[in-house]
């Protein structure tokens, strides 16, 4: 399994600035800021490349800022393909207050696609995942139907690719009856597709086991800081996060996505793909604005990591 792509329907400029304290009807100067090519699909990419994990991406992008995000891509990322489509790539903006210390996130609206567009990203993902694995993660454009991931992934296995699907609401349910290879569900995404609150570690290794004995080879659901879950065929593990200090939570799951897929590549099993994919999204939300693990940080945490055994 060598060749993977990475699918980026809905890429971003995230702009991040850190600010005192936002203040009603005044106006907040930044003393930080920062410009990073965002979006789920672009955040697995970037993982991928610290986790020294050759990948092709294919990003839709539109307009100057699309400009901008395929300049730093390309100096960026291995090996990076555009599709261009009428209009501006949307722009994510995250805001770090340090009194007191919270986030917000404003995410713009992306353009409206072009099928044709999507035509030619799918033959795309077909050549650059031949023989390999697809990634399908994040949102998708407004006016693309929520079986989109469903429809994709279908095709791509019927031609011999594997998929990671890693999205929510409808587009995670719809997906799901295609039984992609690898999903990796957080607790909130799993809970909506299921319906209902599951509040032990026990109920949500039930229903990731119920997952992957409909057909799902792996299933990782992530819990934030509470660390991870994984069912598969060599069995149910769940394993804590380190307790870190949090700097910024934004693209901790995407590293930790990136970190998985790093290890399955290769053959590694279940639980070491749940250690690296906590180490990795465990160093990432102690990076500041949209910055991605180190690699020596994660290795750092990996020691701190435990694996444990659900007898289910
Ligand atoms: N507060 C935290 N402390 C320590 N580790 C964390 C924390 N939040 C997230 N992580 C690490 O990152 C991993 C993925 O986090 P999370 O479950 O929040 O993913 P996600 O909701 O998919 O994230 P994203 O918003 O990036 O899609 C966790 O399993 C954990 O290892
Ligand atoms: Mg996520």
């Amino acid at each position: 399994m060598d060749n993977i792509a990475v699918l980026s329907l809905n890429p971003a400029l995230d702009v991040s600035y850190k600010i005192q304290k936002l203040v009603d009807d005044e106006k907040v100067h930044s003393f930080e800021t920062r410009f990073d090519p965002g979006g789920n699909g672009i955040n697995v990419a970037r993982a991928l490349k610290r986790l020294k994990i050759k990948a092709s991406t294919c990003c839709v992008l539109a307009g100057e800022i699309g400009k901008l995000i395929s300049n730093i891509l390309t100096e960026e990322l291995d090996d990076p393909h555009f599709i261009w489509e009428k209009g501006e790539t949307r722009i994510n903006c995250v805001i770090q207050q340090i009194e007191p210390i919270s986030q917000y996130e404003i995410n713009g609206m992306g353009p409206v696609m072009d099928f044709s567009v999507l035509d030619r990203l799918e033959e795309d993902l077909y050549i650059y995942s031949k023989d390999g694995l697809a990634v399908l993660t994040g949102s998708s454009p407004l006016n693309i139907t929520y079986n989109i991931y469903y429809i994709l992934c279908t095709r791509l296995k019927n031609a011999g690719i594997k998929c990671l699907v890693d999205a929510d609401g409808a587009l995670l349910s719809n997906a799901i009856k295609a039984k992609p290879f690898i999903i990796k569900p957080n607790i909130h995404e799993l809970e909506r597709l299921v319906k209902r609150k599951l509040t032990s570690n026990f109920e949500i290794a039930s229903v990731a086991l119920d997952l992957h004995n409909f057909g799902i080879e792996y299933v990782f659901v992530s819990l934030g800081y509470k660390g991870a879950i994984v069912a598969s065929n060599e069995g149910v593990f769940y394993a804590a996060a380190p307790a870190v200090s949090v700097v910024s939570r934004v693209g901790a799951g995407d590293s930790m996505v990136g970190a998985i897929l790093s290890v399955i590549i290769k053959g590694g099993s279940s639980a070491e793909a749940l250690k690296l994919g906590i180490a990795c999204g465990s160093a990432t939300v102690q990076m500041p604005g949209t910055e991605l693990f180190t690699m020596e940080l994660a290795d750092k945490l990996l020691g701190n990591i435990n694996i444990e055994k659900i007898d289910i």
